[in-house]
Parts: C-alpha cells; sequence; structure tokens
C-alpha cells in the first residue's frame, strides 16, 4: 500500500485527505498514517496539514529504490520491467540468471550494493552500499554478435548525455537563483568519454561499463550492458584514488541516483532505436565524438602486438577509434584487444 499510496501523492497537485486515502484502500486512518510514516522514513518529504490532508513536497534525499527508479523513466521498453536489490552479488550476474528465466528485452537490475561486482579484464568492482549505481540492462537483439560490443559506446554515450543534462539543470537552476550564466557558472566542469567507455569529469573517472554477451550458433540469446557510476562523495582506495572521482564531487552538487537512471534509460533507448537502424554508430558518431575527450590528443595505444603514439581523429561506423600515426597512416584500433591512455596520464 506504501507505493500505492506514493503513486497517488505523485499524481495529485493537492493535498490528499486521509479519509480519501482510507476510502481508496480500504483500511482506517492508522493504516494510511503508518504508510506515510514508512515513506517519511524512506526519506519522502510529507506534509501532514490538519483538516487538508498528506501533499507529496519532494522526494527528498536520495530516495533509491524500485518506486523512485520507475517513475522517473519514461520510455517505450528500456528500463520498463525493473528489479530493485538493496544488495546482490552482481547485476550483470542476476541479468543473465533472470535472462535464462526469460526476463524480456530492456529489462534492468539494480542494486544498492554488490558483493562481488565484476570489473573489465577480470578486475573486480568495488560496490559499497548507499553511494553509487551499479545497474544491468538486459537486451535480446537479433543481430550479429560482432556488432555487440558497440552496444558500450552506445551506453556510454546516454551516460555522458545524462550526467550532462544533470549539469545543465543546476546551471539553469543557479541562473534562477543568482543570475549566473550557465556556461560561466561554477558548474563548467565537462562530462566526457575516454573511448571507449569509461566516463571522465574533470579527467577523473567516475563510471565503468562491462558488457557480456551469451551466444549459441552465432546467434545474440542476450546482451548484459553492466554499469557502475560513483555517484556521492566517497574515499577511494589508494589505488585508485589519483583517477577515480564521483559525480557530486566533481559538479559539486547533490545528484539523485534515481533520477540518473531514469535520464540515462531514456538516453539509452532514443541512441539504442538509432543504432539499430543500420547497426552501426553511423548515426550516432557525431555526438560520441562531441564527447570523446581523446579527440585531436595524443594517445599511446597499448596493443599486445606492441605500444604505439599517434594523434586520436575520432571513431568509425563500428566505434574503432582512428588514430593517426606519425607516418601519415591512418589506424583503426579495436577495443577488445587494446586500451589506450593519454600520453601525459590517464586522459
Ligand atoms: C570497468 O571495469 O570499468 C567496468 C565496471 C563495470 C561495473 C558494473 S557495476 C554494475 C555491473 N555489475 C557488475 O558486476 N559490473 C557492472
Amino acid at each position: 500500500m506504501k507505493n500505492q499510496i506514493l503513486e497517488l501523492l505523485r499524481d495529485s497537485t493537492d493535498y490528499v485527505s486521509g479519509q480519501e486515502l482510507c476510502e481508496h484502500f480500504a483500511v482506517s486512518r492508522t493504516a494510511v498514517w503508518k504508510a506515510v510514516e514508512q515513506l517519511k522514513k524512506d526519506g519522502y518529504i510529507i506534509e501532514a496539514v490538519r483538516n487538508r490532508g498528506y501533499r507529496l513536497v519532494t522526494a527528498g534525499n536520495d530516495v533509491y529504490n524500485k518506486a523512485e527508479i520507475d517513475a522517473s523513466i519514461d520510455t517505450q521498453y528500456i528500463g520498463r520491467n525493473s528489479f530493485f536489490y538493496n544488495i546482490i552479488g552482481s547485476t550483470n550476474t542476476e541479468a543473465k540468471r533472470l535472462a535464462e528465466e526469460g526476463a524480456v528485452d530492456g529489462t534492468v537490475i539494480v542494486a544498492d550494493r554488490q558483493t562481488a561486482g565484476k570489473g573489465r579484464r577480470g578486475r573486480s568492482w568495488i560496490s559499497p552500499e548507499g553511494s553509487n549505481i551499479y545497474f544491468s540492462l538486459l537486451l535480446k537483439p537479433d543481430f550479429n554478435p560482432s556488432q555487440a560490443p558497440m552496444l558500450t559506446l552506445v551506453m556510454a554515450l546516454a551516460v555522458a548525455e545524462a550526467i550532462d543534462s544533470v549539469i545543465k539543470d543546476i546551471g539553469a537552476n543557479q541562473n534562477k537563483n543568482d543570475g549566473t550564466d550557465k556556461n560561466t557558472g561554477t558548474n563548467s566542469c565537462k562530462v566526457k568519454i575516454k573511448w571507449p567507455n569509461d566516463i571522465v569529469i574533470n579527467g577523473k573517472k567516475v563510471c565503468g561499463i562491462l558488457t557480456e554477451m551469451s551466444v549459441e550458433r552465432d546467434y545474440i540469446q542476450h546482451v548484459v550492458i553492466g554499469t557502475g557510476i560513483n555517484v556521492k562523495r566517497q574515499k577511494f582506495d589508494a589505488e585508485f584514488a589519483e583517477h577515480a572521482s564521483s559525480v557530486e564531487e566533481e559538479i559539486d552538487s547533490f545528484v539523485s541516483r534515481s533520477r540518473l537512471i531514469g535520464l540515462i534509460m531514456n538516453a539509452f533507448e532514443k541512441h539504442y532505436e538509432e543504432f539499430k537502424k543500420t547497426g552501426t554508430l553511423n548515426s550516432l558518431k557525431n555526438e560520441y565524438e562531441q564527447y570523446l575527450v581523446n579527440i585531436n590528443r595524443e594517445v599511446c595505444v597499448l596493443d599486445p602486438k606492441g605500444e604505439y603514439t599517434g594523434i586520436a581523429q575520432g571513431i568509425n561506423d563500428n566505434g574503432e577509434l582512428l588514430v593517426r600515426t606519425k607516418d601519415g597512416k591512418v589506424l583503426e584500433v579495436y577495443a577488445g584487444e587494446v586500451s589506450v591512455r593519454g600520453i601525459y596520464g590517464y586522459v
């Protein structure tokens, strides 16, 4: 009933009387009061006024649960079927399990904490509670397995765009409050993509993406795009401290995790629909390149066959990084085998 009351309050612009709630749910006033108290404990700010009733003022601090995430998603199918866990091993592993049980295309699995979070190259992804976003998006595409790695770039674009819109909102609010120009205000930081799929703000990594795929006889059974975003200010272990940060730290403002997931799902669906038309990044390339931190910069390509440096030119339709070497050749760098470093540091 708690969630239904929340829905009702969310849909109403005015107070909803206790009597109305009692009648609607056929319960006592005490039951309504208890449910409202529960919602307050969850972090919702609900005003109760004698003779008028209850009003949802705002989803207060970081309310992070299924109801809040669902309310933030405005899509046809991406994220419409959602699961939320306070604690889980890995959302990627859970997504695979649910896929085998027949979960629908676009299902999203979100957790507040992971005990066995997985990173790329067999590393683990440290996933404490109350701070970050950990989600896995399950897709059941009918294209060729060779095209699946491009979905990681589609997700990177969606995350960058979503964070960017949070930053722009802050700018707009500052304009409203103190008249500062949103382009020159205090939040002039830039969200970027470090090819192929790390999200960086002010040069520090705030998000990583791990895409896993299940293939049978050349058919994709499912793809799981796992995304971890450092959101709240936090202390990182010494080995990550130099290059890692969080969105709140870098943009110096409160960020709602639920809302950010909603923005990502909305952006992802838009870009994924575009991607599916051609099965390439052709129509997303320009937008992706606008976020690409490496563009026109000298990069070091850590190829197992031998490292080399060059200037990153952008990406091709398959999401490979185009690197112009000293002898003028433009090489296409495939993300699977190599990683790229900035010449003077992480980016
Ligand atoms: C990286 O190494 O940069 C990728 C990290 C991906 C972490 C996310 S958190 C949600 C999902 N579940 C996992 O176990 N890993 C991914």
